[in-house]
């Protein structure tokens, strides 16, 4: 299979060391504004950089990966779309929800592979979880409470401060993750959401603070808060679980620990994140 990449910043990057650890599948080219950073690049992995998406659609590639902040999604789905080229977006999926309309009719009329990079469900430790909730080790859930306080380092992209680039703050960069978390967890769609937003840095025109109360149609109950902190601070990123029987707290890169009949259980997968995805 054959690949293209739209830009190759922190997230192209991971999905290119990502795609070269699988036998059969190329990167037949790229897109990136920043010159230098494409030609470093395009030395480095003898890979051609091309002018823009038309250029690179002529290539027929397989599919196209688009990691490009999150105000270029509506142009370059439509049309990979039009050109029957299945995609992985970066999430999010729209800058906001009209947005989201124009994309509508061609995420969901083509009979193309489209795919959301929601790839924290996907780590051991949740899949662990999934599979214990299943076999129905808590009982039915009744609560989730859901925390992520990460520092904003200065090597992260400055447009995800911009409003008009990034749509919002750490609920688009950051939190999506946790909400697609929480709903396969659920296993249930979303009947009703509170949210309230505040900035810790005063400076930035997206929000930094979120607190989300989330209501799943099959009844259960969700608290999502997620901290982007302008300084140095305790990261954390922490999943409890209570089911009618017992809980599961999850430690992301870390663990989970299962707690039933008064009985611990950890599970630790910290050595499994040093030895094989020391870099993800
Ligand atoms: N799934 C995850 O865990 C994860 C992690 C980080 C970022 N992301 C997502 O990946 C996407 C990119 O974020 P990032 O952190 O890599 O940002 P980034 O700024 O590091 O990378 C974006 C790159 O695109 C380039 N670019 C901008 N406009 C372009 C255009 N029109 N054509 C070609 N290149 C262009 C920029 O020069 C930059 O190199 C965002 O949607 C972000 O939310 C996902």
């Amino acid at each position: 299979m054959k690949y293209a990449l739209l830009g190759i910043g922190q997230a192209g990057l991971r999905h290119y060391e990502a795609f070269e650890r699988i036998k059969g599948i190329k990167l037949i080219g790229f897109t990136e504004f920043d010159q230098k950073k494409a030609k470093k690049f395009s030395k480095k992995y003898n890979v051609k950089k091309y002018k823009n998406l038309n250029e690179i659609i002529n290539l027929k590639p397989d599919f196209i990966i688009i990691a490009l902040p999150h105000s270029f999604r509506v142009k370059e789905i439509s049309l990979c779309c039009k050109n029957k080229i299945n995609l992985i977006i970066e999430k999010p999926l729209a800058l906001n929800i009209n947005q989201l309309k124009l994309i509508e009719k061609y995420i969901s009329s083509n009979k193309l592979i489209h795919t959301i990079s929601f790839v924290h469900r996907y780590r051991k430790e949740v899949l662990k979880t999934k599979n214990l909730i299943s076999n129905n080790y808590i009982g039915g859930l009744k609560f989730i409470s859901e925390i992520m306080i990460s520092q904003k380092n200065a090597l992260l992209p400055k447009w995800i401060d911009i409003k008009k680039k990034s749509g919002g703050g750490v609920l688009l960069y950051n939190a999506i993750h946790s909400i697609d978390k929480l709903c396969f967890l659920a296993n249930s769609n979303i009947d009703y959401v509170f949210a309230k937003k505040t900035n810790i840095n005063k400076k930035i025109d997206v929000e930094d603070v979120i607190t989300i109360s989330i209501n799943f149609k099959n009844g259960l109950l969700a608290n999502l808060i997620a901290v982007f902190v302008p300084y140095k601070t305790t990261p954390k990123w922490e999943t409890k679980i209570f089911g009618v029987s017992g809980q599961i707290d999850i430690n992301i890169r870390k663990g989970l620990v299962l707690i039933k009949n008064n009985k611990i259980k950890n599970f630790d997968y910290s050595e499994y994140y040093k030895k094989k995805w020391s870099k993800l």
